[in-house]
């Protein structure tokens, strides 16, 4: 087999074999292949698009080009949950007690991220002595005795994604459906997961800013794993304002946990509720739905789920006492009020803005290497459709900074305030099976 022909075929937009797709993903995964001709492949695809099991081929090609993690002595239907990212997205610290309070195994690998907060993994370590470095046996037998575990990610999963993701970034080649799903399916395949729920985030905090690439992407998604034999479910919601109240590590942990004790923001809780009944039931431990929601409120109710956290918590060598005093959380050193500049009603709030907003802050990492500040971020106070008045607190900044003009001043510009009552947008625009 030679690349050039392979790439010819995709160009002239025939149907490529599942052997040319794993010549391709081998040769260039070991170095055989050179990044000019998988450029040329991928801009390719670009233009031609890919069949269905074409993209299932090439989403199992980047599994099998690397680790894959062993999750068989783990009892029961792993349902792993996977974000495609937005602001304040405080969902999978949620997700992971309240699914696991009833009876669905959670064996979350979870990165740090380059967001504007850190990752789950950041977050878990706002909380003293977590430990998220465990090997592997402790890690199935935390999670057969517990039904919830999270370990940072390690191992070389997937490295023909890596290696094409940076590939696809400096040639123009990032916004291609089969290629993103693929990126994404191939990951979640390789952590595990017998069946996924995606939550395919749209709107300005989003990577998908219209609903109907949202849409375009989860559809992809779910046939892909549906292809590999793992059952998927997509939820597409709205990232046009952040979700929930709080945007930092130590605070989305408190929110958390206001949330699990069914005190949290109400889109937050609603959104759990959703993802986490899509889990449950796909987990096979509700008749349907509506069943499995029913479930989750019951666990949330008589606080079942803030236990689990709590358990969780412990095993993994973390200060238990937090659930209940979350004033031991890493505090910001400031807190400022951004306060409205006229009566009105919030009409929105760009996801975006915010985000970059807490970065500054020191939320976020800028590279790699930077340190993230697990205290500061920032709580809304108010959310789109509300009224507010003059002088009002719009945003509640936690900083270990005096000086945070260039927060307000981006603040400022992520809240538009209307003389009209608005709507604010609706939480799930579907879900797709
Ligand atoms: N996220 C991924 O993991 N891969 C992509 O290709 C795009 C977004
Ligand atoms: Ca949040």
């Amino acid at each position: 087999m030679r690349m050039i022909d392979i790439i010819e075929k995709k160009r002239d937009g025939q149907e490529l074999t599942k052997e040319e797709i794993y010549f391709v993903i081998e040769g260039y995964t070991n170095g055989d292949i050179p990044d000019y001709q998988m450029s040329a492949f991928a801009m390719a695809i670009y233009f031609q698009d890919m069949t269905s099991s074409e993209r299932v081929n090439l989403t199992m090609a980047m599994v099998e080009s690397g680790d894959q993690i062993d999750l068989s002595d783990i009892k029961g239907i792993k349902v792993d949950k996977h974000s495609t990212g937005g602001v304040g997205d405080t969902t999978t610290l949620i997700l992971a007690p309240l699914v696991a309070s009833v009876s669905v195994p959670v064996a979350k690998m979870s990165g740090r991220g380059l967001g504007h907060t850190g990752g789950t993994v950041d977050k878990l370590e706002a909380i003293e002595g977590f430990q998220v470095e465990i090997d592997g046996k402790t890690f199935n037998e935390l999670v057969n005795k517990n039904k919830l575990a999270v370990v940072g990610q390690s191992g070389n999963l997937t490295p023909a994604d890596k290696k094409l993701y940076g590939l696809r970034d400096v040639t123009a080649t990032v916004d291609a459906i089969p290629l993103i799903a693929s990126s994404i399916m191939s990951k979640k395949i390789a952590s595990g997961a017998d069946a996924i729920v995606l939550d395919v985030k749209t709107g300005s905090g989003a990577f998908m800013k219209d609903i109907e690439g949202a849409k375009e992407l989860a559809h992809a998604m779910v046939q892909i794993g549906n292809g590999a034999g793992r059952n998927t479910i997509a939820v597409i919601s709205d990232m046009s304002e952040p979700l929930g109240f709080a945007i930092g590590n130590a605070l989305e942990i408190k929110e958390a946990i206001d949330t699990l004790k069914g005190q949290g923001p109400k889109d937050l809780e609603e959104l759990c509720l959703t993802l986490g009944s899509q889990m449950v039931y796909l987990g096979g431990k509700a008749e349907t739905i509506e069943d499995a929601r029913e479930k989750l409120i019951e666990v949330m109710k008589s606080g079942k789920a803030i236990e689990t956290f709590k358990t969780f918590v412990a095993a993994q060598g973390g200060d238990d006492s937090v659930i209940d005093h979350p004033e031991k959380l890493p505090t910001a050193s400031y807190t400022f009020e951004v306060e409205a500049k006229q009566d009105g009603f919030v009409s929105e709030i760009i996801a975006n803005e915010i985000g970059i907003a807490a970065s500054v802050l020191g939320a976020g990492r800028a590279t790699k290497e930077s340190e993230i500040d697990l205290a500061v971020g920032l709580v809304l106070n108010k959310k789109v459709g509300e009224q507010v008045k003059k002088g009002e607190s719009l945003v509640t900044i936690h900083s270990n900074r005096e000086d945070v003009t260039d927060v307000v001043e981006k603040i400022y510009h992520a809240y538009g305030i209307s003389e009209q009552t608005v709507d604010a947008n609706p939480l799930v625009y579907d879900i797709i099976y």
